[in-house]
């Protein structure tokens, strides 16, 4: 049995900073899988703010799943989410926090089935004003990553809160996704740079930070009495929820957050896999055509029977799973089993970061091809030749993500209605190049419409 402390690290660590100089602040957790491909599967790396376990291996990431002996960490972005932009909400508050436990048990039934089934509308209305908005565009260079944030902007909006951003009207100028973006990249180059770096962008973050809360202090204000079934309506005091009018400000920014950056960065992916293969696309068509076309995606059973364009959706958050990384602490001295070392003695506190994104690829548990997209790797019978894989796109135990069904709803939605409705080309090559901003999302993506 070896030590933590006797994992492999990479080689030259530098006084004060450690392992830091050889992660790109503006984009750190490729940066931090690139290193895992030289050093192997489970290794260690000094932060400045302290030492981290970074992991792929997978039974190293299955061994920290025990929620007996591991629990959620809030750390690197997420902390200064934390500090500067979204407090104790779900996402960012500490597993012992009550206002955790509290708006977890007001905010779950929001996202079981029936409550979904009250989202659809919204969704696909959503959906239909996208592609409107892409018709009237038809031939033109379409920026992908912007259109999605529009678009599921605009459904967070809707189904989360009963208002609208008007994000995807071709007239209205709704700044709130780019001011997003932009406090999310300043956040996750902040808990990525040399400490007097980091100190500066943690103050440009905080100037960031003020239009948005301005955003969710609006959003916020539900008319008094309100009663219907949206997230914000099920924190108020008239649903009987005891939460502090301040805390569903910060929950009401998580969801605008959480809700629609990582599901736009998948709907990106999917398009750009989609536009370099016209014969995938006439499948997910086919596939809708037998579901009964596009009118029947106003019908909510519909998403269920359309297995391929789900199938492209768990594709995608496998090669690019846009929440790349999660971290676990360990609540006591432990052990983990890995793959090169057997059993490693881990003590209290240990902190693991599981690389999802380098898991997701891990050519021993998904086989040689696990760089190429291959969505058929989802069906069932192919599945079990994965036995040993892991796949937490989505997290793991109590704290993983509690808009999951959410998210995939809408994603295989707006594929199935953009490529029912439209033949889309691909404009930027067949090369995908991923900007981080905590979560991962196309870069310089663009396509073309036409009709079908
Ligand atoms: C493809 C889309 C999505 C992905 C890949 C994703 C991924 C994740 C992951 C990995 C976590 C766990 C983070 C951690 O352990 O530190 C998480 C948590 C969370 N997600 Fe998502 N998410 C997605 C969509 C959504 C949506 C649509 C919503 C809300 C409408 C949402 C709301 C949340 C919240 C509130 C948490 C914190 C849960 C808690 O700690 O109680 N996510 N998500």
């Amino acid at each position: 049995m070896i030590r933590a402390s006797d994992l492999p690290r990479p080689p030259m660590r530098m006084p004060l900073i450690g392992d830091l100089w050889r992660i790109n602040p503006a984009r750190p957790v490729q940066s931090e899988y690139e290193i895992a491909q030289k050093v192997g599967p489970l290794f260690q790396l000094d932060l400045a703010g302290g030492s981290v376990l970074i992991a792929t291996d997978d039974l190293a990431i299955n061994s920290i799943a025990d929620e007996e002996t591991w629990c959620k960490f809030v750390a690197g972005p997420f902390l200064v989410l934390r500090e500067q932009l979204i407090g104790r909400g779900l996402l960012t508050a500490k597993n012992s926090d009550p206002l955790w436990a509290d708006a977890n048990e007001v905010l779950q039934p929001g996202f079981k089935q029936q409550a979904m089934r009250s989202y659809h509308h919204a969704m696909h209305d959503a959906v239909a004003e996208l592609c409107t908005l892409w018709a009237d565009r038809a031939g033109e260079q379409i920026d992908v990553s912007t259109d999605m944030n529009r678009l599921t902007s605009e459904v967070i909006a809707r189904a989360g809160f009963g208002t609208t951003f008007n994000a995807l009207s071709p007239t209205t100028k709704h700044g709130f996704s780019e001011q997003l973006s932009a406090a999310l990249r300043e956040a996750s180059a902040a808990a990525n740079s040399v400490p007097g770096l980091s100190n500066i962008r943690k103050l440009l973050l905080a100037q960031k930070a003020k239009p948005l809360q301005k955003t969710a202090r609006k959003v916020a204000q539900l008319p008094t009495g309100a009663t219907d079934s949206t997230l914000l309506a099920r924190m108020c005091p008239a649903s009987g929820a005891t939460l502090p009018a301040d805390n569903i400000v910060d929950q009401c920014l998580t969801f605008l957050i959480a809700g629609n950056e990582t599901t736009a960065g998948t709907l990106g992916v999917c398009l750009h896999y989609l536009a370099n293969d016209p014969r995938l696309q006439d499948a997910v068509r086919d596939e809708l055509d037998a579901a009964g076309g596009l009118e029947a995606l106003a019908d909510y059973d519909t998403i269920s029977k359309l297995r391929l364009t789900r199938r492209i959706v768990d594709e995608a958050l496998r090669l690019w799973p846009v929440a790349p990384a999660y971290f676990r602490r360990a609540r006591a001295d432990t052990t983990i089993e890995t793959r090169d070392f057997g059993t490693v003695q881990i003590p209290k506190n240990t902190v693991v970061m599981a690389l999802t994104l380098g898991a997701h690829r891990d050519k021993v548990t998904w086989g040689p091809d696990a760089d190429e997209f291959r969505p058929d790797r989802f069906t069932a019978a192919n599945l079990r030749k994965y036995p040993d894989r892991v796949y937490r796109p989505f997290g793991i135990g109590p704290r993983s993500c509690i808009g999951r069904q959410f998210a995939l709803h809408e994603a295989v939605l707006a594929i199935a209605a953009i490529a029912g409705t439209f033949n889309v080309s691909a404009t930027s090559g067949s090369d995908l190049v991923m900007a981080e901003q905590i979560t991962l999302k196309p870069k310089n993506l663009t396509v073309t419409v036409g009709a079908r």
